[in-house]
């Protein structure tokens, strides 16, 4: 699916950038091909705004902020975060500021990230309970710049077949190919996947799931966010929950950021967070590998002729449905292109 021609896709929350980024001054992104800039208000709260100064169309993210306000580095017009302009320098004091403004966004913050929706929003942007919540810590653990698509790694994210391969050097099992089956709950979100893993269990991940027996097993909720989004919750018999939730941000066609924030329900002193970063990485990288190599436009025909063999190419499939729904519903089923 080619994410820039889809003008549905839009209407959803993105993470952006982690807002600590903002604290030096405004910073550029590219969001489904628009150019867009944040910053921080005078509230210290993130605001995206067009990317344009709608003087001399200079980028914005190349002036400065003071007090919340973003100023335009080619001539010195100064922006409010609603995005109006409320200072001309070239105008005498007493004059009027003439009405003008540049496109803005909504953002907004959560688990620490800058959040934006380019247009009114068809759902709101799910909640992460553990954020904040005692007993918690949070961890941010990737911002990356990926080149694949946000579909192929939505449906990665609930593919438990690639697990004995791609994944054969951390957690995968060469031994156990064939997959546990997830049982899926349809929501208005999308869908929750649960179901139970068996992995490898090393001495080097002890720390991380808490267990010492050579195998363990991971209880897995895995909820899908419609378009991009998803929130793993996994739970290992010793109690210890390792929560991921990732956004796959479209940049343009072929290109996504990645963003990954953990939660775990343990201490520093349990398990360390470089350690957390450097065991996720691992994983991570095996399927940046792999994603890479893929195609993100391509028409899925043979997924869809092995569905009724193949239980664990169901979740992707259940996605490019409801996404096509999402799409036709939004009379956009015309330029939909492969999924
Ligand atoms: S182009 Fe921005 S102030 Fe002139
Ligand atoms: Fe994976």
């Amino acid at each position: 699916m080619l994410t820039t021609r889809q003008a549905t896709l839009r209407k959803f929350w993105y993470s952006i950038m982690p807002v600590s980024m903002l604290e030096d001054g405004p910073r550029p992104f590219r969001l489904l091909g628009e150019d867009i800039v944040l910053f921080l208000d005078a509230a210290g709260k993130p605001a995206a705004l067009k990317d344009r100064c709608c003087h001399r169309t200079a980028k914005l993210s190349k002036g400065w902020v003071a007090n919340g306000e973003l100023t335009c580095g080619y001539h010195g017009w100064v922006y409010a975060s609603d995005g109006r302009v409320i200072r001309i320098p070239q105008l005498s004091p007493d004059a009027a500021v003439p009405r003008h403004a540049t496109p803005a966004y909504r953002c907004m913050e959560r688990g620490g990230y800058a959040w934006v929706a380019l247009d009114e929003p068809l759902t709101p942007l799910f909640d992460i309970p553990e954020d904040g919540a005692p007993g918690w810590r949070r961890i941010h653990q990737f911002y990356d710049r990926w080149h694949t698509a946000p579909l192929r790694l939505m449906e990665n994210s609930f593919d438990n077949a690639h697990f004995a391969f791609v994944h054969r050097g951390t957690f995968g099992d060469m031994a156990q190919p064939k997959p546990m089956k997830y049982e899926i709950a349809e929501t208005d979100y999308g869908f929750a996947a649960t179901t139970v893993v068996e992995v490898v269990n090393p001495p080097h991940a002890y720390e991380v799931t808490g267990c010492t027996t050579p195998t363990t097993t991971r209880t897995m909720q895995n909820h899908w966010y419609m378009p991009f989004s998803r929130r793993m919750d996994m739970t290992y018999p010793s109690g210890i929950r390792h929560v991921i939730v990732n956004c796959a941000t479209p940049i343009d066609d072929g290109t996504i950021q990645l963003t990954q924030l953990l939660y775990r329900n343990d201490s520093e002193a349990d398990c360390s967070t470089q350690k957390l970063i450097e065991w996720d990485e691992a994983i991570v990288n095996e399927d940046r590998e792999v994603l890479e190599s893929t195609d993100p436009d391509a028409i899925l025909d043979v997924s869809l002729k092995l569905e009724a063999h193949m239980p664990s190419d169901r979740p992707g499939l259940i996605m490019r449905r409801r996404l096509l729904e999402l799409l036709a519903a939004n009379g956009e089923s015309e330029i939909r292109r492969g999924m």
